[in-house]
């Protein structure tokens, strides 16, 4: 049989998102801080004479199969960047929400990359991978390096956090996803130039562990313009407060709700709660670490 190798990594979180106004490519500049999370996709590559991809497990029906999907661009621009002849049979298994500002697709990405350079044999070092992961998106780079780390520029700019211990997230998917452009575009109509900060509040709640601050400090500029094209989800927002929550916001671009929670216990009685307003209730914790091989 031919060599077959497997790959995961994480779907992020951000706990803060700053958005400035658009630079002339298009791209909103942000300063963001990225937290990895225990929601892992898994894709595994075979080498094979031509490409080919399959999807199983959550929204399985809403994953492309086809050259538009991250994971098989990601495959196709490590062979042409090594000049490698050979195609590779890609499978991925989802747990990611698609669609959901948490990143899934660009996970996919990352998990194709460090698969692609196991099945190659082709000695990548990080710097290799983070290069090939920015022209692939602008969160690939952070689904490689995980943990928790400030993104700048487009978000491919990453710096590690220190902090301790670990955060409970409950997130509440919806059945229909938001597209990160159009997110954007409304950001674009109606909001005042934001700044470019990130609370040192928000940085020391990581440093000490501290999820009371930490859900204090929470932020997400395209939220207002999320909520704007889905208005339901401040409902799902209100009701994760109502339960308890320490803090919730839009993940992202969204749909999904990330809602932090002080213990494991109350993860379960705000995940009960969001289940009359999701379309689907997932608990997680993080930080966890970045794609890696797992066989
Ligand atoms: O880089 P990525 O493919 O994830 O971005 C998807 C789209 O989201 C971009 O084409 C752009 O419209 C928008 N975007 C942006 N500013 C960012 C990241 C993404 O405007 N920092």
């Amino acid at each position: 049989m031919r060599k077959r190798i497997t790959a995961r990594a994480p779907g992020k979180v951000n706990l803060s998102l700053a958005v400035a106004a658009a630079g002339a490519d298009g791209y909103h500049p942000i300063a963001t801080v990225f937290q990895a999370i225990s929601l892992f996709d898994d894709v595994t590559l075979q080498a094979a004479d031509e490409f080919s991809l399959t999807v199983s497990g959550d929204d399985e029906a809403m994953v492309p199969d086809d050259a538009s999907n991250l994971a098989w661009q990601a495959v196709e621009l490590v062979a042409a960047e090594y000049g490698i002849d050979e195609a590779a049979a890609i499978h991925i298994h989802k747990t990611i929400p698609v669609a959901g500002g948490m990143a899934g697709g660009s996970a996919d990405a990352a998990a194709a990359i460090v698969a692609a350079d196991e099945l190659w044999d082709l000695g990548m070092t990080p710097a290799d991978m983070h290069r090939l992961a920015a022209q692939l998106g602008s969160d690939v780079p952070f689904a490689l390096t995980g943990h928790t780390a400030i993104g700048l520029g487009r978000g491919t700019e990453l710096t590690q956090v220190l902090g301790r211990g670990t955060f409970h997230w409950v997130f509440a998917t919806q059945g229909f996803g938001l597209s990160t452009p159009e997110v954007f575009g409304e950001f674009d109509a109606a909001e005042r130039e934001q700044e470019l900060t990130i609370e040192d509040d928000l940085l020391a709640a990581l440093r000490a562990g501290d999820p009371l601050s930490l859900g204090k400090t929470l932020r997400n500029d395209l939220q207002p313009a999320a909520i704007r094209l889905a208005p339901a989800l401040a409902d799902t927002i209100a009701v994760a407060h109502e339960a308890g929550a320490l803090g919730a916001v839009v993940s992202g671009s969204g749909p999904t709700v990330a809602a932090l929670a002080l213990s494991n216990a109350d993860c379960l009685r705000i995940a009960s709660a969001l289940d009359k307003v999701a379309d689907r209730v997932l608990t997680a914790h993080g930080p966890v670490a970045g794609a890696r091989l797992v066989s």
